[in-house]
């Protein structure tokens, strides 16, 4: 797959800016469920200055670059970051992504922080009628810094009751280990998050896939899962072994597969895939404008396509959207439908899958589902 292909970084803001000056007040009204948004990052320049400057912490877009002296300085650094079809291969471009993710979690130091970063996702997510999200953190990436746990979990568990309470947004959290680290670490973190499981939800896997199958997480995910947690992985489009990655990840890990694949697009270039992935009924979270960073604009909305015409419960969100032109979840649905020719019937379709497999209650879900049928209705009143 030839990146010169994949749209540049002028065209996928000219694209988005397309997208949102057209008509998109039915998918804006529409309900919405998140299900991969990482909430490193949603860490946008404007919040990093703003505890950089609270903290006295130095700002750096890398570990080893030089230390940044004002906002303009790090959008512009920032801006660099943006994969361009002329610019970087996919290897390159992940490498200095996690680079920037990770130092980017340099600005998290008080309670307060993580409050109102938790806050800045749950904010956003209200103004586009998001009503329930999952939410990933990585908790590697704070403790190694010396963070305790109770300065993150207290931050995250203040802003969940009061988005709940005033802006009508429900939340659980993820707790993604990072592959990248050893199995080892994983389970210690595992084990020492267990106090505070009554707001997480799911464990999930991210960071930097290359040679870190899904089984080599297997213990403590099969732990994870007799404990009561649900559990998903990410299978990065186009990583090596991507077809491995996602048949481990849908029928291997944990004893019988996980509940849901984040990303796992490669699914759709193999039919073995798709029928493993049916006959389970995972669950996938997709993230288009993650894709269409690197991968080729004419195969994208095909390869989905493939997914949701076989019948796959997928879904669409924003995972990393200060990372990726400030796209979130409503400019990923705008771009699924452009891209895939979904009509509004599709769009609720997307919609429902989202809330039928995310890790609600039954009573959230059958409210949200209600509400996406009225929704639907007031925009098109039979005749
Ligand atoms: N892939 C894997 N891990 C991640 C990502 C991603 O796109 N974003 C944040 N952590
Ligand atoms: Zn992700």
């Amino acid at each position: 797959m030839g990146i010169e292909e994949a749209l540049s970084a002028e065209l996928r803001e000219k694209l988005r800016d397309d997208l949102l000056a057209a008509d998109h007040k039915f998918i804006l009204e529409l309900p919405k469920v998140e299900l991969h948004v990482h909430i490193e990052g949603t860490i946008t320049a404007e919040l990093r200055w703003k505890l950089t400057q609270r903290n006295g912490t130095p700002l750096r877009i890398a570990k080893n670059g030089p230390e940044l002296q004002s906002l303009e300085e790090l959008q512009a650094a920032m801006d660099l970051l943006r994969p361009d079809s002329s610019r970087v291969n996919n290897d390159e471009e992940r490498f200095q992504f996690f680079e920037a993710y990770y130092e980017g979690f340099e600005c998290l130091k008080t309670k307060e922080d993580y409050f109102d970063l938790a806050m800045h996702y749950l904010g956003h997510a209200a103004t586009v009628n998001v009503r329930y999200c999952e939410i990933f953190f990585d908790p590697q990436g704070h403790t190694s810094r010396g963070i305790p746990w109770n300065i993150m979990m207290e931050g995250f568990r203040e802003a969940q009751k009061k988005a709940e309470k005033e802006l009508k947004v429900k939340s659980a959290w993820i707790m993604c280990f990072l592959r990248d680290m050893s199995p080892e670490s994983a389970m210690e973190h595992y084990k020492a998050a267990l106090p505070y499981r009554n707001i997480i939800v799911g464990i999930g896997l991210d960071s930097n896939e290359t040679d870190r199958p899904p089984a080599l997480f297997d213990e403590v995910f099969s732990l994870a899962r007799n404990d009561g947690f649900k559990l998903t992985m990410h299978c990065d489009v186009d990583s090596k072994n991507a077809h491995e990655h996602i048949r481990q990840a849908a029928s291997v890990v944990a004893g019988k597969g996980l509940d849901r694949i984040d990303h796992g697009l490669n699914a759709a270039e193999d039919r073995r895939l798709i029928e493993l992935i049916l006959k389970r009924d995972v669950g996938m979270t997709l993230c288009p404008w993650s894709y269409l960073r690197h991968t080729t604009y004419a195969e994208l909305g095909p390869k989905i396509r493939v997914l949701y015409d076989a019948g796959i419960k997928i879904s669409i969100n924003s995972d990393d959207p200060a990372y990726m032109e400030d796209c979130w979840i409503l400019q990923n649905m705008l771009l699924a439908k452009h891209l895939c020719g979904f009509d509004d019937k599709d769009l609720v379709v997307l919609a429902r899958n989202a809330v039928n497999i995310s890790w609600a209650s039954s009573a959230v879900k059958e409210n949200i589902l209600k509400e996406i049928d009225l929704v639907y209705d007031r925009f098109h009143p039979a005749q």
